[in-house]
């Protein structure tokens, strides 16, 4: 099994990744998050909107509607613009992306002949709903990024809150893509969710450029900041024919899966085409000075970084399968056990220990089989740490905490034990 196959075996036997629709079938590009896959989830997202949100005085949070008025998308350019490279295979009609090289030689080889293929053509990857109760029903669309719903609400924040340019508007939600290549796991769905920052900034050149190389090292450094390996990540710039229409630059922040190097977030620098193409412009309100801000933008896959952090995480030593994650993103931040599940007296510790700790973190409890089985199975799902209460526990009342990546057992006082944990996840 090769590490892509063995992720995805493990998402699913743990129940971190489910194929959607499973029972009827699944369906291509969608995922399920299974109990472990949304604490995962939620972890990312959290971890963003404290270093976006909550330790910025510059940034404000939003949550914009998926569906919006249409106008939005033909303002944006979307309708228009938004479409990847379309061929099909003239054997089987099979379609591809016609820029994924690997995908085509895979299919050439797959067919065993020479393959013909159809001329190119752009195909838009909106995703088009039916609305409303009389019929004709109105054509609406699915957010192709979250992007828009900041910028149309551009000048209810201004107006609304205390900001100032430069400023910037974070927001986290779904968006959807009707790829024509799904694949890879989760890497590339038809729904995914998005975390993006929109940094309103004067149209000036030099500034733009400083605040576009700002923003590219704030989120590398983030994504190492939770353990990502810096020799699997890097940037790369866009060339001029792939960049997105609104973009007048843009750099990827990459990271070497094993089906090669694949794009985790975008550094956009996207000037003054959105809030210009929806009419939108900003008045200080001290100078009265009024123009249209420029954007530096960040967009994240919350998907893709699960998927990356999980295939980072990934070690096999010692006979065990090891999640190294970095404990903030773990699942579960430790899990209880008594010794002996057959020993009231240990069980009933081990559940006020439980008690306790779960008033500040998400934990687990296991009583079956023996404590090296357990263990075993805390390593696999990258819980960080293990308490086990034992006949010790009930005379000194500490307890074993088995730390996930040094296998290294402490005693501690039960009394001293979140400020402890809540030290080592600081760390
Ligand atoms: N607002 C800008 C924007 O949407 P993008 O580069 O098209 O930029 C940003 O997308 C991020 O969204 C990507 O870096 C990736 O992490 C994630 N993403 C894009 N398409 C995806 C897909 N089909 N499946 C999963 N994640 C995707």
């Amino acid at each position: 099994m090769d590490l892509m196959e063995k992720i995805t075996a493990l998402a699913k036997r743990r129940g971190f990744i489910f194929p959607s629709s499973e029972i009827y079938g699944g369906y291509q590009g969608f995922w399920d998050y299974g109990p472990l896959g949304v604490e995962l989830k939620n972890n990312i997202k959290r971890e963003w909107w404290k270093s976006m949100v909550y330790e910025r005085e510059d940034v404000v949070g939003f949550d914009a509607a998926v569906i919006m008025n249409p106008t939005i998308w033909e303002k944006s350019g979307h309708l228009k613009a938004f479409t990847d490279p379309l061929i099909e295979c003239k054997l089987c009609h099979q379609r591809f992306r016609a820029d994924k090289k690997d995908l085509l030689a895979r299919h050439e080889s797959e067919h065993g002949e020479k393959v013909g293929w159809t001329e190119s053509k752009k195909f838009n990857l909106m995703t088009e709903v039916l609305l409303g109760v009389t019929e004709p029903k109105q054509k609406a669309y699915l957010r192709g990024e979250i992007t828009q719903g900041v910028m149309v609400n551009f000048e209810n924040v201004v107006n609304s809150t205390r900001v100032k340019i430069p400023f910037g508007i974070a927001q986290i939600g779904k968006a959807f893509r009707n790829e024509i290549t799904p694949g890879n796991f989760t890497f590339r769905s038809r729904e995914f969710k998005q975390m993006e920052l929109e940094y309103f900034i004067p149209p000036k050149e030099d500034e733009s450029k400083k605040t576009f190389e700002y923003w590219k090292k704030q989120r590398m450094d983030w994504y190492v900041s939770l353990g990502l390996n810096p020799k699997k990540l890097r940037f790369r710039k866009h060339e001029e024919k792939e960049r997105a229409h609104y973009a007048r630059f843009a750099e990827d922040i990459e990271y070497e899966a094993p089906f090669g190097w694949g794009e985790l977030e975008g550094i956009h620098h996207r000037g003054d085409f959105d809030l210009k193409n929806h009419s939108l412009k900003y008045k200080d309100k001290e100078s009265g000075e009024e123009y249209i801000p420029w954007v530096i933008e960040t967009s994240g896959g919350v998907d893709r970084a699960a998927l990356f952090f999980l295939l980072d995480a990934y070690h096999e030593e010692d006979k065990r399968v090891v999640l190294k994650l970095h404990p903030r993103l773990a699942p579960f931040k430790v899990a209880v056990f008594p010794l002996l599940a057959n020993k009231n007296e240990l069980v009933k510790k081990a559940r006020a220990v439980y008690k306790v700790l779960s008033t500040k973190y998400y934990c687990a409890w296991d009583d079956r089989g023996n404590i090296g089985k357990r263990y075993f199975a805390q390593d696999e799902i990258g819980t960080p740490w293990c308490v086990t209460v034992d006949f010790k526990s009930l005379e000194d009342n500490a307890v074993t905490v088995r730390d996930r990546d040094s296998a290294k057992q402490e005693r501690i006082e039960v009394d001293k034990l979140v400020g402890c944990l809540q030290n080592k996840l600081k760390e």
